[in-house]
């Protein structure tokens, strides 16, 4: 049943529940169409809440008897709970309801996937699985039997006891409903262990389909580095005598940390050399690693309510960005972060959709897994962490693991550690957590007598519900060179806490040349009119690796500017001196290949509309191409030779040194693909042995419109492998010159094989179509009109991830009267579906406002 009026909740309204929950037992008999769910809950008065009805939240369960202390009782049934009379002493609360698990295609609470039984429960879908106060502030120990004929059964904690079609499992934490997960089905296990710091032996597995086994060593792996990592970085140990990870197919996010039973969409965790790209590699030691950090920073510490989201995802983002830059390049992370930090979050940040780290307020709660929420969250624990030193940052958290080790904790709470341990007020840095939008920070500079002085002054543009906005806390870290290229000043953090305010530095022989916000030391826009003469010198001595990529981007955004709303030509002069760097072979190549892409399109479209021009999708995609032709030209000679020195000869591993060179390599075949018309790519693609080096010779085929044969070839290929195949369909959509994008897409979806319930199938066409930016900006409104519709289909099934990728809408105010007036028509036909989900309405109704 749907609900007719969304209700907004806020974080104000805060009440704690009027119970507590001494322990959960569930017993769970599994069958698709008719699973029998009966708990037997203790619930016992809770001393420090308002007097309250007992009302446990319940959907689309359907009831068959409720008892309180074994005597049967009638609670009032409302579509989002039940209401019911409860003695004022503890007591036994009993109910059994029954679901039907094979029909729920929204992904949320339990459900089917390939034959196998599994859960999603985080935020609010264990109310789909029996009555229960859904809330991550109360908290509870688990015993679960799983009765059925499937051979494996698995939920959170220990195992305890099992037998001929049914098994039990204890889980000693207390813990939130979100973190209850159950799986069964006919896996295998790819086993492992573990001995922890203090000497304790942990069993592991990672299940999978039987067929899967081949691709679970290196998950493990990564999964035994992040348990080292996470005692050596930070003393944290592992607390179970067992940790589960499953492989689901269908799964509306990347990963979920229930407590001993991590559950991965497949695309997450399986890898092997054939069928996943370095890329990949990388992103599952990461995802794995978040997973697992959640342990203690999610888990043992949980978020009193999900205003508090940030709390365990901004820090566990930061965590796992710490053990990415500790595994691989701490420089490359933190360029590649910045990268994804500008394309997902500034957007978000910058539009309808904006809103603060710690929302206010909200409808449908799926709706806040944003990029603001982790991203910018995990940036601003980066800002702290500056600003305190990383000294004080490390006592903080111990300070914080064990005042809060068992409790669902606040911001307040988070903050009021670091105020306690380094006797530092925290009022002003708090409006990170408060404050949405993105700062903009603009400078000048004076020199004389020797006294370098920096002004900066920063603002806040209003954003959806906030018009006015104060100054933040900018940790601002700059370093000074020489006019030689010596640096005078090494890097010294800034910090800025005024709406404007001046530095200034001291004793110098000769007008330095600013590196200002080094590392992206804060998330904001840098307004910097600066001489090009001065980035090239920066690009071409900054010690600052960040910086000295940020310098060639800049350049390569003024010169796609100019191109844009000038028509001028490509800029020689930075792509001399960007050769001096592509050149260096005594620097990283995963760096290189890092400068040697060019700002994505859709940023290009934001820097313009910042600027006060209307983006023009055509025109910024005929820029690109220019530029991209003009650089392989000029580097004609240097192709091959870069080519050749990026050979990796060694057997394949995905480590960041095999990746650096593959992925310098791949950069260079795209541009020398441009002059040969792709038969470099053929080469490589007939030649290739790993799922690297094919996809992207694949890729370049794509663009370079060659493709037929190797598309034919690779789908011949791989046919039978869901995950490579979804590779497949993203590419030829995103690849694709934009003309093609939409009428691609398209015919992809009437394939048979364009499984559309499957979100990872979905998002492969339909997300490819979004990031084709000109493809999907199409004049005609082709590609709005395509997605739109697959929106409102995919509504229907799983409202989850259509609401989700209604955000590719959130730029729609920036391009032309003619486009906006196409996206609008799209989003008002999305709001005026008959039954609309709440996720969805929320979404287009804030796009819209
Ligand atoms: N908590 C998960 C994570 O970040 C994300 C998630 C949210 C997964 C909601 C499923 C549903 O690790
Ligand atoms: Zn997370």
């Amino acid at each position: 049943m749907k609900d007719a009026s969304p209700q907004t909740t806020y974080l104000s309204d805060y009440t704690p529940f009027g119970w507590q929950v001494a322990d959960v037992h569930l017993t769970v008999k599994l069958a698709p169409k008719a699973t029998r769910v009966v708990s037997r809950i203790h619930f016992q008065p809770n001393p420090n809440a308002p007097a309250q009805d007992f009302f446990l939240h319940g959907e689309e369960l359907k009831l068959i008897r409720a008892a309180i202390d074994g005597t049967e009782v009638n609670p009032e049934l409302t579509p989002q709970g039940l209401r019911c009379d409860v003695p004022s002493g503890p007591f036994l609360w009993e109910t059994e309801v029954e679901i039907a698990p094979a029909e729920n295609t929204a992904l949320e609470g339990l459900y089917m996937s390939n034959g196998m039984y599994c859960t999603q429960c985080e935020a609010e879908g264990f109310r789909k699985i029996t009555y229960y106060p859904d809330r991550p502030d109360v908290m509870a120990t688990f015993t679960v039997r799983i009765e059925g004929d499937t051979p494996v059964k698995l939920s959170n904690g220990n195992p305890t006891d099992s037998g001929e079609g049914w098994a039990e499992w204890h889980d000693p934490w207390p813990k939130p409903a979100y973190l209850f997960a159950l799986v069964a089905g006919d896996l295998v296990n790819h086993p492992g262990a573990f001995t922890t710091m203090s000497g304790k032996e942990v069993e592991l597995n990672i299940w999978v389909r039987p067929g899967d086994e081949g691709k679970c060593a290196f998950g493990m792996e990564a999964l035994k580095a992040s348990m080292t990592w996470d005692e050596e970085v930070y003393g944290r140990e592992y607390d179970l005598d067992i940790f589960n990870i499953v492989a689901v197919d269908d799964f509306n996010m990347g990963a979920m940390e229930n407590k001993g039973l991590n559950i991965f969409n497949s695309s997450c965790v399986l890898a092997s050399p054939e069928t996943s790209t370095d890329a990949n590699f990388e992103r599952i030691e990461a995802i794995i690693a978040h997973e697992y950090f959640h342990n203690w920073t999610g888990n043992r510490i949980t978020c009193r309510d999900w205003f508090q989201l940030c709390l365990k995802e901004g820090l566990t983002v930061y965590r796992d960005s710490q053990f990415t830059s500790d595994m691989r390049s701490a420089e490359v992370k933190r360029i590649s972060d910045v990268i994804d930090l500008r394309a997902r979050q500034f957007p978000e940040d910058q539009g309808p959709l904006s809103h603060p780290v710690r929302p206010e307020s909200f409808q449908e709660i799926n709706n806040f897994y944003t990029a603001t929420v982790y991203e910018k969250g995990a940036e601003v624990i980066g800002m702290l962490k500056r600003l305190v030193g990383d000294e004080a940052y490390g006592k903080a958290l111990d300070l914080y693991f064990e005042r809060h080790d068992g409790d669902a904790a606040t911001i307040e709470d988070w903050l009021r550690v670091f105020e306690d341990s380094t006797g530092r007020d925290l009022s002003q840095f708090k409006r990170w957590y408060s404050q949405s939008g993105t700062p903009h920070l603009s400078i000048s500079e004076d020199y004389a007598d020797g006294t370098f002085t920096l002004t900066f002054k920063q603002e806040t543009p209003p954003t959806p519900g906030q018009s006015d906005k104060a100054p933040q806390v900018l940790p601002i870290a700059v370093g000074l060179l020489n006019p030689n290229g010596d640096e005078v000043v090494p890097t010294t953090v800034l910090e800025m806490t005024d709406a404007e305010q001046s530095f200034s530095f001291e004793g110098l022989s000769a007008k330095p040349v600013a590196s200002i916000l080094r590392g992206f030391s804060a998330p904001v826009v840098l307004d910097r009119e600066t001489l090009a003469e001065e980035k090239r010198f920066l690009l071409a001595h900054d010690t600052d690796a960040f910086n000295r990529w940020e310098a060639s981007r800049d350049l390569a955004r003024g010169c796609l500017f100019d191109m844009v709303t000038e028509g001028a030509g490509p800029d020689m002069a930075w792509i001399d001196a960007l050769e001096q760097v592509i050149r260096d072979g005594d620097l990283d190549p995963a760096f290189r290949a890092l400068m040697l892409a060019l700002p994505t399109q859709s940023e290009l479209a934001q820097m313009l509309h910042a600027k006060g021009v209307t983006p023009d999708p055509d025109a910024i995609h005929a820029a690109a191409e220019t530029l991209r032709n003009a650089m392989a030209e000029r580097w004609s000679s240097l192709l091959p030779e870069l080519m050749a020195a990026t050979r990796v000869t060694e057997g394949y591993s995905p480590d960041a040194k095999q990746s650096g060179k593959r992925a310098l390599g791949n950069a260079v075949l795209s541009l020398q693909t441009r002059l040969d018309g792709g038969k470099a790519a053929q080469a490589q693609f007939d030649a290739a042995d790993n799922m690297t080096m094919q996809l992207s010779a694949l890729s370049c085929l794509i663009s370079a419109g060659a493709e037929d044969a190797a598309l034919a070839a690779f789908e011949r290929q791989w046919k039978d492998d869901r995950l490579v195949m979804d590779k497949w369909f993203a590419l030829q959509v995103a690849a694709t010159k934009p003309e093609s994008a939409a009428p691609r897409a398209e015919a992809l979806t009437k394939r048979p094989d364009f499984d559309w319930k499957n979100p990872n199938r979905f998002r492969a066409v339909m997300g490819s179509l979004a990031m084709n930016h000109a493809g999907f900006h199409a004049k005609d409104g082709s590609g709005y009109r395509l997605l739109a519709e697959w929106l409102i289909k995919l509504d229907g099934k799983n409202p989850q991830t259509a609401a989700r990728m209604c955000s590719v809408f959130q730029t729609w105010t920036r391009y032309d009267a003619g486009r906006q007036a196409l996206m609008k028509a799209e989003l008002e036909r999305i709001a005026a579906k008959p039954d609309l989900s709440r996720d969805v309405s929320e979404m287009v109704g804030r796009l819209l406002s």
